[in-house]
């Protein structure tokens, strides 16, 4: 069983600036509800027992939202609104999950993940990219269900219109498993549309093997100047380790654009 999860969430947010500048992007609400939240309750729904947030100094904020209880208590001591009382005891339950570790530097989605390394209990764990919403259907439950079967690696993949896949990462698939799974050969980050193998992107809900430390530990910054999990992955489908490509049933809302996130508030208000 699948019991633990990582979330990177040191990084810097700069597409949603000005929200940003002096706010965590997590926690900015989408329809009344700080967006990570939609995360964990996905994360609880799944049976993942412990999550590991990886933040940074300046991300301090997100820390300081699940150990304000304090300032819970002091208010329902005056006056005991039944909506407060149900908001202190979901935080409560959320802080007794989490565990922080810190990036202060941020460096990449690789680097955030290695600083996980020496938490991770079982040999394999799950990762969400808080960015990436997904309603209307639990992810993260059907790739646990998805590794289960097959004893694999699982990465969450969406079909997206052909002419957009320079956007993404795209899967080159090796073989059908059945109905939603694929094996995957190869990924590709950002292809040119006539190169792209396929039309299946990389979505961030990752359920990777502990392995993946010893290829981090070792691994040279990549596009851009940062430590890509991708990268890892890569290195690790090329030694034959088998990771599928998921398609999930829920709908994706990109929160980490603002087009995106103006649209989420507006997608779970009518879901
Ligand atoms: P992104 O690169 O998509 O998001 O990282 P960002 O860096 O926060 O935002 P932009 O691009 O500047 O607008 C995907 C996820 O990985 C985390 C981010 O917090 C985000 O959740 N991340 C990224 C880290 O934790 N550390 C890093 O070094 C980079």
């Amino acid at each position: 069983m699948i019991k633990q999860a990582i979330i990177p969430l040191a990084g810097l947010g700069t597409r949603l600036l000005p929200l940003t500048s002096v706010f965590a992007k997590e926690l900015l609400p989408i329809n009344g509800k700080p967006g990570i939240e939609y995360i964990l309750d996905e994360c609880i729904e799944a049976g993942i027992k412990e999550i590991i947030f990886i933040i940074s100094k300046k991300k301090k904020m997100i820390k300081n939202y699940f150990y304000n209880d304090y300032f819970y208590e002091k208010i329902i001591k005056k006056k005991k609104d039944p909506r407060i009382i149900k908001e202190y005891k979901k935080i409560l339950k959320y802080k007794k999950m989490i565990k922080f570790v810190y990036q202060n530097k941020p460096l990449g989605t690789g680097d955030a993940v290695l600083k996980t390394k020496k938490y991770i209990k079982d040999s394999f764990f799950l990762m969400l990219l808080p960015d990436d919403l997904i309603i209307n259907h639990n992810c993260s439950k059907s790739m646990i269900y998805t590794h289960q079967k097959y004893k694999s690696s699982v990465i969450a993949s969406m079909s997206v219109k052909k002419k957009n896949v320079s956007r993404w990462g795209i899967f080159k698939l090796k073989k059908k498993l059945d109905r939603k799974n694929f094996l995957i050969r190869d990924v590709i980050e950002k292809p040119k549309v006539i190169n792209a193998p396929s039309n299946k992107a990389v979505i961030g809900r990752y359920i990777l093997p502990k392995s993946i430390f010893f290829k981090l530990a070792k691994q040279k910054p990549g596009k851009g100047g940062e430590v890509h999990i991708t990268d890892a992955i890569q290195s690790l489908i090329y030694e034959n380790n088998n990771f599928i490509a998921h398609n999930f049933t829920g709908k994706y809302l990109d929160c980490g654009s603002m087009e995106g996130y103006i649209k989420s508030t507006l997608e779970i208000a009518k879901s």
